[in-house]
């Protein structure tokens, strides 16, 4: 009830709704109208209240939860089932547990903080209390495992696409899993799959996004590293003009990589291909890339359809890397 409340007053665009109005519209007393109004406001929304015209809402707190982005989403398939935590170990882990168990394709797990996030190459993800976006989607797609990079490169192409939409910011990705923002990492990718033989059973594919992180909130040896959308903002003095909610974040990154998702599903990878390299901040750069404990240099100059990076390197040969890492 309480979110149906909520829907109307966010209907009415900032006008007054009357509690008369209200209580008719949702066949509820005008007493049961007022608790609800007070529950919204201990979650931290402000809603005015005028005793003859009734409630008007005023500001949307950056909460995130499962029916907001299950009830606004725009997205067919993602999303429309979303679980949310106030706290988990990984939402990586949960998603995969749960697609074990034969849950639905585009299921979404969100969590406002993780106790064990985990990154590529056995890495930490950390993010402070309801800062960043913690999110994992199970996903099935109809792609071959050599191709499974694409979803990667997708969910970043979503992002930046989204990041610069609502807030005007424009990204850059990094091969192959991270999103740049002023040359420090504002969001990474991890992406995981469950194989059969030569099939793939699900995906999970999960992305965190700093969101309102301080300098100080990374740990020391990743202060120099990464930043957050808010940091940025607040450098370039625009963070009283644009409203960030993580929940709306959420709800067109899904949209854009559900668009996406489609066309990888219909054989359609030179479109992510052509989008990812119009972002990259790794493609023409020199790079050295270390694959399975060797070392490359040279000039990364394309990526393939599967999502290899090509790198012509020193030596004349040219190498086409599916996973490593870079050092530019
Ligand atoms: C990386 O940069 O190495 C990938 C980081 C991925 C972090 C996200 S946060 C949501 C999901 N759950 C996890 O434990 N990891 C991913």
């Amino acid at each position: 009830m309480k979110n149906k409340v909520l829907k109307k007053l966010k209907s009415a665009e900032g006008k007054y709704v009357s509690g008369e109005q209200l209580s008719e519209y949702l066949g509820v007393s005008r007493t049961y109208i007022w608790k609800c109004i007070k529950e919204l406001r201990e979650e931290g929304y402000v809603i005015e209240s005028s005793p003859k015209v009734g409630y008007k809402l005023t500001f949307i707190p950056d909460i995130i939860n499962s029916k907001e982005i299950m009830t606004e989403r725009e997205s067919k398939i993602l999303g429309k089932n979303v679980i949310y935590f106030p706290q988990i170990d990984s939402t990586n882990n949960y998603a995969k547990k749960i697609a074990q168990e034969g849950c639905e394709e585009g299921t979404v797990v969100i969590a406002d903080l993780q106790t064990s996030g985990r990154g590529r190459l056995g890495r930490k993800w950390s993010s402070k209390n309801k800062k960043g976006i913690l999110m994992s989607v199970v996903l099935k797609p109809e792609i071959s495992i050599e191709e499974l990079q694409i979803i990667t490169l997708a969910a970043s192409v979503a992002v930046v696409e989204t990041v610069k939409e609502l807030i005007g910011i424009g990204l850059g990705v990094k091969w192959p899993n991270d999103i740049i923002l002023d040359g420090r990492k504002v969001c990474g990718i991890l992406t995981e799959a469950s194989m059969e033989m030569d099939k793939i059973n699900f995906v999970v594919l999960g992305i965190g996004l700093n969101v309102w992180h301080e300098k100080e909130d990374f740990p020391d040896e990743l202060e120099e590293k990464a930043t957050s959308l808010s940091i940025y903002m607040k450098q370039k003095s625009q963070l009283n003009d644009i409203i960030i909610r993580r929940s709306r974040l959420i709800i067109r990154i899904l949209y854009k990589l559900e668009e996406l998702y489609d066309k990888i599903n219909k054989g359609d990878l030179g479109s992510i291909t052509t989008l990812w390299k119009k972002y990259s901040v790794t493609l023409g750069r020199e790079v050295l890339i270390s694959v399975k404990g060797e070392q490359h240099s040279g000039i990364a100059i394309d990526i393939t359809n599967e999502g290899k990076l090509v790198v012509e390197c020193t030596d004349g040969s040219r190498k086409e890397v599916l996973s490593g890492e870079i050092y530019v």
